[in-house]
């Protein structure tokens, strides 16, 4: 799914996506289904929303932001699935005053359970979206992440008062409301009713590694993917990914 332009943008995103691509495949099985319906809470311009759609999807977007929804809507034009990818202004706790209730295969909420009022009640919201059969797909920014990145770039006060913080933010500055482990995300995953399927870590070198190492080391970058990918399932590495990122099923699906 990266910009071929950008390959260091498969960095961030290519541990969710190979998850994500896996789960939609198994949804498509599972129905019986190729065309799948596909709800991303707080997508933005995109980012995931497009590739989904070049998969064959129908994907609703649902962002508070005018300015990400219009940027989607270009980018969905470029990529040629526009009558596959509709934009649609409103947020995570507001969300069935914009879409149906229970009429979604896949949901996705990435990035976004940093920045609502209520988590719980938002990411609650967030799989009512979904049928009786459906996944979750959920990424947020880790607790551990941020601690190590604070550490290692010297600002050590911060990356204690991260560490003490119940939000996990390392001063006010700090532009990310709140982080997470990986348990807080998994018993909100499961408070909503869902079984956690998987959890990864993801970026747990990528954002630590010095860029003048990736870019002109030949294989460099090919090989750091590779080890972001055999670390990302290994819980040990959880503790300090960037993000992580939780699998979550309906029993149902979960059964299928
Ligand atoms: C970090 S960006 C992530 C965008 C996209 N999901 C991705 O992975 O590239 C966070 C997005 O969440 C949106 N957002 C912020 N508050 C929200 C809320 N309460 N409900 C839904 N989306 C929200 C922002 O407008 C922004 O597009």
């Amino acid at each position: 799914m990266s910009d071929p332009m950008r390959p260091r943008a498969a960095l961030r995103t290519a541990v969710v996506w190979e998850v994500l691509q896996e789960a939609i495949d198994r949804r498509v099985k599972a129905t019986g289904r190729e065309s799948l319906d596909v709800l991303d809470t707080g997508g933005g311009s995109g980012n995931f929303a497009v590739p989904v759609a070049r998969l064959g999807h129908r994907v609703t977007v649902v962002d508070p932001s005018p300015n990400a929804l219009f940027a989607l809507e270009r980018r969905a034009a470029e990529a040629g699935v526009a009558d596959r990818v509709q934009g649609v202004q409103g947020d995570a706790h507001g969300l069935f005053e914009v879409v149906e209730r229970g009429r979604y295969d896949v949901v996705l909420c990435h990035g976004v359970l940093e920045y609502v009022d209520d988590p719980a009640e938002g990411i609650g919201n967030v799989v009512a979206a979904l049928r009786s059969e459906g996944v979750l797909s959920l990424l947020a920014s880790g607790l551990g992440g941020a601690v190590l990145a604070r550490a290692l770039a010297g600002h050590f006060k911060e990356a204690r008062q991260a560490l003490d913080d119940p939000d996990g933010r390392w001063g006010t500055g700090d532009p990310v409301p709140r982080r997470f482990t990986a348990d807080q995300l998994t018993a909100l995953v499961e408070g909503a009713g869902l079984a956690v399927a998987a959890v990864h870590g993801v970026r747990v070198f990528a954002d630590l590694v010095p860029g003048v190492l990736v870019d002109t080391e030949p294989g460099a970058l090919e090989a750091l993917l590779k080890l972001e990918e055999a670390a990302a399932e290994l819980p040990a590495f959880h503790s300090v990914a960037t993000q992580l990122h939780v699998l979550g099923e309906t029993r149902g699906a979960a059964e299928a």
